[in-house]
């Protein structure tokens, strides 16, 4: 079940690598390019812009920085990030719609920095968004900071999934099933699935060296979700909101490492407010 990074191929094979000081330093330059990347984009995140422009400035702030967009040209998809707004669960589209006052997105994007991978998302607001709008992104960025906080050598899988689900739920909203957290690292989805529900003692065993995001789908309604006919962007079937948040991260002998922290604390939720909100 776990393998050595350095003597596994690097492909998804099944088995979840365990990672030394190498990876570890790799995954830090990663994870705080994608963050600074989420952090540049804020102030663009303006009422009248289009997806399909802040997925330009993305592309470009990645590639400026040596690094290389790994969500281009991956499965078919042909951007650099997902912008998944109100009722988008997640892999929604950059294109020519117009962010108006009022919506919530997510914003995910995934680098990749000498080979290895920094994956990374937040919650941006437009304008006044509404009480319940802010409210479910508090409960989101609160069961991934839960979810986190169960992770240490000796925990379970089923613990983070456990963290997160039962927040989320008492909170009176619901956990996405249909996607998950994965390893990554020289792989941008190696194994294993990261579930965001599930119970305490159950699932593989945490080791020191192990690399994965947690990434949770908070809806406001019901659970359940669809993909559109373009094969990516998945919606809440009652067409409420959700919301999401993402970090790569690693175990380590005493807990856990966060590669996708932004160096100037804008991953927290509101964040932006008192921040400069004039895109030019
Ligand atoms: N960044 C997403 C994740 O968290 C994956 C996006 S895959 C893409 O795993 F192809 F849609 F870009
Ligand atoms: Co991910
Ligand atoms: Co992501």
């Amino acid at each position: 079940m776990y393998v050595d990074a350095h003597l596994a191929p690097s492909r998804n094979t099944g088995h979840v690598k365990l990672y030394g000081p190498e990876a570890f330093a790799g995954m830090r330059r990663a994870g705080r390019l994608a963050a600074e990347c989420l952090d540049m984009i804020l102030p663009h995140v303006v009422a009248g812009v289009t997806t399909a422009r802040l997925d330009d400035l993305c592309r470009e702030f990645v590639l400026d920085h040596g690094a290389l967009p790994a969500c281009l040209y991956y499965r078919g998809y042909r951007h650099t990030i997902c912008t998944s707004v109100n009722h988008v669960v997640c892999h929604g589209i950059p294109g020519p719609r117009t962010l108006k006052d009022g919506d919530i997105l997510n914003i995910d994007v995934t680098v990749i920095v000498d080979g290895w991978h920094g994956d990374t998302s937040r919650m941006y607001s437009v304008g006044e968004v509404s009480r319940r709008a802010m409210r479910l992104m508090d409960v989101t960025y609160e069961s991934l900071m839960r979810g986190i906080a169960a992770i240490k050598p000796g925990a379970r899988l089923g613990d983070i999934g456990h963290a997160i689900q039962d927040y989320v739920e008492k909170q009176r909203c619901s956990v996405v099933r249909d996607f998950c957290g994965h390893g990554l690292g020289q792989v941008f989805h190696d194994a294993p699935n990261i579930l965001h529900f599930g119970s305490p003692g159950e699932g593989l065993e945490l080791r020191p060296g192990m690399m994965f995001t947690v990434e949770p789908m908070v809806n406001l309604g019901g659970a359940a979700v669809k993909v559109l006919n373009d094969g990516w962007t998945a919606v809440t079937k009652d067409k409420d909101l959700s919301a999401q948040y993402e970090h790569s991260l690693a175990v380590t002998e005493t807990g856990v490492e966060i590669f996708t922290l932004s160096p100037t604390g804008l991953h927290k939720p509101h964040a932006r407010d008192g921040a400069i909100a004039d895109p030019r």
